[in-house]
């Protein structure tokens, strides 16, 4: 042993100095990250981002309703996030054209083929805001080109591509964020606090739904636009891979209220129940994979669709939880988000931006009743944009990330499986398998799966 040490280490005074200097020292280290950080992120180290300026340069692909919602609230919080939309692409000419122009993009900035944009060395993370059925595509193509993806919910169409954009991800190691703004809501985090903490024990069932109304019974009908044809719509391409549908007034409904239609999108399923898996799924501290999922759907009341009015899912998991979940667009009154545990139950509320842990009147004496309040408001996009670009820089787990999301998305995609097939599917997480109720594989549903049942 070097002198030196010795000597620092052979009286009580020297050793009780030692240590409480290695212990400032401990705690210099650990604040060192925060002394420099900054608000400005571009100030913050970089871990992934080698453009000028530490600036990150995001491409949007699909740019809609939500493309230009995302475009218009990123756009005041740019300069905090040192980033700029450097590239847009739409295969429809009058939606590039208008996000072209809300960008203050040149014309050799925007795209009609996202794999033209993807080739831009420049461009380093991608905002897929398209039609479900291209989430993946989409996705894929992106972490292929080395870009980071922020893709809306849900993951995909099919629970195959998730396991696939899985894989991708964990093979590229690039940042992925799936766009179910309420995982950034700091109540899902400690709810999951609590559940890894052991407050509530273990978990026994879990409930939510999102249910709405609407008078003229037209969810997700949306005008035409007169506008649209294949001369400024690439509509071939637009179906992906679902079966062609040549042109035609059917074709132009599709296209704007394609969520009445199986072909690009689960309905109730993917839309909204999203909404709900995705952050209670963080909330119970371990999201799993299911082992069992059931579900019915019905569509008795809004009968100009393909996709059901109605949705009821039975999802339970390895750990012996069971979610309960209930999706409808022709009820507003809705199930409360809870989580119940053996020794506690936890209350949501999304509109009071609220959570309540209320212990069994049985543990009562071993657990605190305690409550979560937060005053901002709940749901803010900008707030999954804020922590997408602080993990490209820093490192660290995004809230809606690939473990979370692949987890919430293959519940769904059994779901949409068990309600228009008519099983139970159970599922194996370490061999990817489905199977019905008796034990017969099934693969996994994609656009051509002959389906028994539309009710
Ligand atoms: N997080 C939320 O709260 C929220 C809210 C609404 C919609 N969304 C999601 O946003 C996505 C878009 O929904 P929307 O209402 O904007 O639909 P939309 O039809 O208005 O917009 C989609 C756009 O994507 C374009 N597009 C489709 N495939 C493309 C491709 N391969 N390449 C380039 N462009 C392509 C279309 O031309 C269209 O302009 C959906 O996945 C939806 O689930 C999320």
């Amino acid at each position: 042993m070097p002198t030196d040490s010795k000597n620092i280490l052979t009286t009580s005074e020297t050793r009780r100095s030692f240590i409480t200097k290695t212990a400032k020292i401990a705690v210099a280290v650990s604040a060192a990250p925060a002394l420099f950080k900054h608000t400005v992120y571009g100030q913050a180290p970089s871990v992934n981002v080698v453009g000028a300026n530490n600036k990150i340069i995001l491409g949007v692909i699909g740019t809609g309703k939500q493309g230009s919602s995302h475009l218009k609230s990123m756009q005041p919080k740019l300069g905090e996030w040192n980033v700029k939309v450097g590239a847009v692409c739409d295969l429809y000419q009058k939606h590039l054209d208008s996000a072209q122009k809300f960008a203050g993009l040149e014309s050799k900035d925007a795209y009609r083929d996202h794999r033209r944009l993807l080739e831009r060395k420049d461009v380093d993370a991608i905002l897929v805001t398209t039609v479900d059925n291209w989430h993946g595509p989409c996705t894929l193509d992106g972490l292929d080109a080395g870009k980071h993806v922020y893709c809306e919910k849900p993951m995909t169409r099919f629970a195959a591509e998730g396991w696939d954009v899985f894989d991708k991800v964990k093979s590229t190691k690039k940042v992925y964020q799936c766009g179910s703004q309420y995982t950034a809501d700091p109540m899902y985090h400690k709810v999951a606090e609590w559940v890894k903490g052991g407050k509530l024990g273990p978990l026994v069932w879990a409930q939510g739904s999102y249910c709405r109304n609407n008078k003229k019974n037209d969810e997700w009908e949306f005008p035409v636009d007169a506008d649209a044809n294949p001369s400024n719509l690439d509509w071939d391409r637009w179906q992906g891979g679902a079966k062609k549908v040549p042109w035609s007034a059917n074709a132009a409904h599709r296209y704007f209220s394609w969520h009445k239609y199986y072909d690009y999108n689960s309905g109730i399923l993917g839309n909204l129940l999203s909404h709900r898996f995705y952050p209670l799924m963080l909330a119970t501290g371990n999201p799993e994979f299911p082992s069992r999922v059931v579900c019915t759907g019905t569509r008795k009341v809004s009968t100009n669709r393909e996709i059901s009015d109605t949705t009821h899912i039975l999802a339970e998991f390895p750990s012996g939880l069971t979610f309960v979940i209930a999706g409808t667009t022709v009820n507003e009154v809705g199930l409360p988000d809870m989580i119940r545990g053996r020794k506690a139950t936890v209350s949501l509320s999304g509109s009071a931006n609220q959570a309540k842990l209320q212990p069994e009147q049985l543990f009562s004496e071993e657990v605190d009743a305690e409550e979560f309040n937060d005053p901002a408001p709940y749901g803010k996009i900008e707030n999954l944009h804020t922590n997408f670009y602080k993990c490209i820089r820093e490192g660290g787990t995004p809230f809606c990330n690939v473990d979370l999301s692949v987890r919430a998305s293959t519940v769904l995609a059994l779901a949409e499986m068990s309600e228009r097939l008519g099983v139970v599917c159970f599922f194996d997480e370490k061999t990817r398998t489905i199977r019905n109720g008796e034990g017969k594989v099934m693969p996994p549903m994609t656009y051509d799966t002959p389906v028994r049942i539309n009710s």
